[in-house]
């Protein structure tokens, strides 16, 4: 039940109030005719008001400072100043000192009271309701932060079981293969590097690093006969060769934090004219991020030692590299990037740290 509180130094007036409210509204009334006797009662200790109406000519102390000072224990409390026609100008000031939620003008229509009685109890219970539901709001929030940093370190923590995972799957193509020592770590510094001067967002950077350090997992089921020939490949053992893509998607491709690594693997080997393999890709059917494993794999191989030949120059692998740019084969804009790393040394320290 809704607690009102009413202040007047004339009993006459309390009482009236008092009898008023009881029968019309379903509220339970308290009064007082002496502010002091009021704050030594201790009754605004005990209760929680949710109304007042207090005089504005008092003994002890005047309605607007003994409303201020109910206000600070009770912050909720809706106040309603009662003034006689002289006193109205200081009432209008104190709405807004003091948040007065009305005044009213004595003497004073009995229906217009009622209504804004409860108008104010209305108010006040709608305000604690909102209040109620910002502070649930606000528990739902931080459970809502707590649960998305526990996800979060959890993906963090697959994320690094992943990685692991993959370096794994990378040594293991690299101990059957006795020449890509190191190759696929290479490879993903590399397209890193081209990756971040191509623009890409952080899980592209991703998938490049991942889908480099794994793009040729597919060799473990090429055979090893035909993986370390010191030689040129006969066009049927080419032909072995050329399965290492389709092989290397389907090992990853039920592992889902690997998806989107799969296209990568897949499709290191096309080129943009569509005279790769396995799909003969065209042009934008190949993505960013493949493109640049793709010419950060082709540059590698050629730079490094392979089992039939000694490593290029830098200059005579680039030279390959443009002359696969100009017979629309490969990207320009990553191969330039490649020309830019080369040119600032910055290619030299990805050598030098791998
Ligand atoms: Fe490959």
């Amino acid at each position: 039940m809704s607690k009102i509180l009413i202040i007047d130094d004339e009993v006459m007036i309390t009482t009236t109030l008092a009898t008023l409210i009881e029968m019309m509204l379903d509220y339970e009334v308290f009064t007082s005719n002496n502010p002091k006797d009021l704050i030594e009662s201790g009754l605004l200790d005990r209760e929680k008001i949710d109304l007042v109406i207090s005089d504005f000519i008092m003994p002890y102390m005047n309605g607007l400072e003994l409303l201020s000072l109910i206000k600070e224990k009770q912050p909720n409390i809706v106040p309603i100043l009662l003034t006689g026609y002289s006193d109205k100008e200081s009432a209008i000031k104190s709405i807004n000192d003091l948040g007065l939620y009305y005044y009213l003008e004595k003497p004073w229509d009995n229906n217009e009271l009622i209504k804004i009685i409860q108008n104010g109890i209305d108010k006040a219970r709608l305000e604690d309701e909102l209040k109620h539901k910002l502070v649930v709001i606000e528990k739902k929030n931080t459970e809502i932060s707590r649960l998305y940093e526990l996800l979060r370190r959890d993906y963090d923590k697959e994320m690094d079981n992943v990685l692991e995972f993959i370096i794994s799957l990378s040594n293991l193509v690299e101990a059957k293969d006795a020449y890509t020592d190191n190759h696929t770590r290479r490879v993903a510094d590399l397209a890193i590097a081209l990756g971040r001067m191509s623009q890409l967002n952080k899980q592209q950077l991703r998938n490049v690093e991942i889908g480099a350090m794994i793009h040729d997992i597919g060799k473990v089921s090429t055979p090893e006969l035909i993986l370390n020939k010191p030689g040129p490949l006969t066009p049927d053992e080419f032909e072995v060769m050329k399965q290492h893509p389709e092989a290397g998607a389907k090992v990853i491709k039920p592992i889902s934090a690997l998806e989107n690594a799969t296209a990568l693997v897949l499709s290191h080997h096309e080129k943009l004219d569509g005279s790769g393999y396995p799909n003969g890709l065209k042009g934008d059917e190949i993505s960013i991020e493949t493109r640049i494993v793709t010419i950060a794999d082709i540059f590698d191989a050629l730079y490094t030692d392979r089992p039939y030949r000694k490593g290029m120059s830098l200059e005579k692998a680039m030279a390959i590299l443009n002359e696969d740019v100009a017979r629309g084969k490969l990207d320009p804009t990553i191969v330039g990037h490649l020309e830019t790393l080369m040119n600032s040394g910055e290619l030299a320290k990805i050598y030098d740290g791998n």
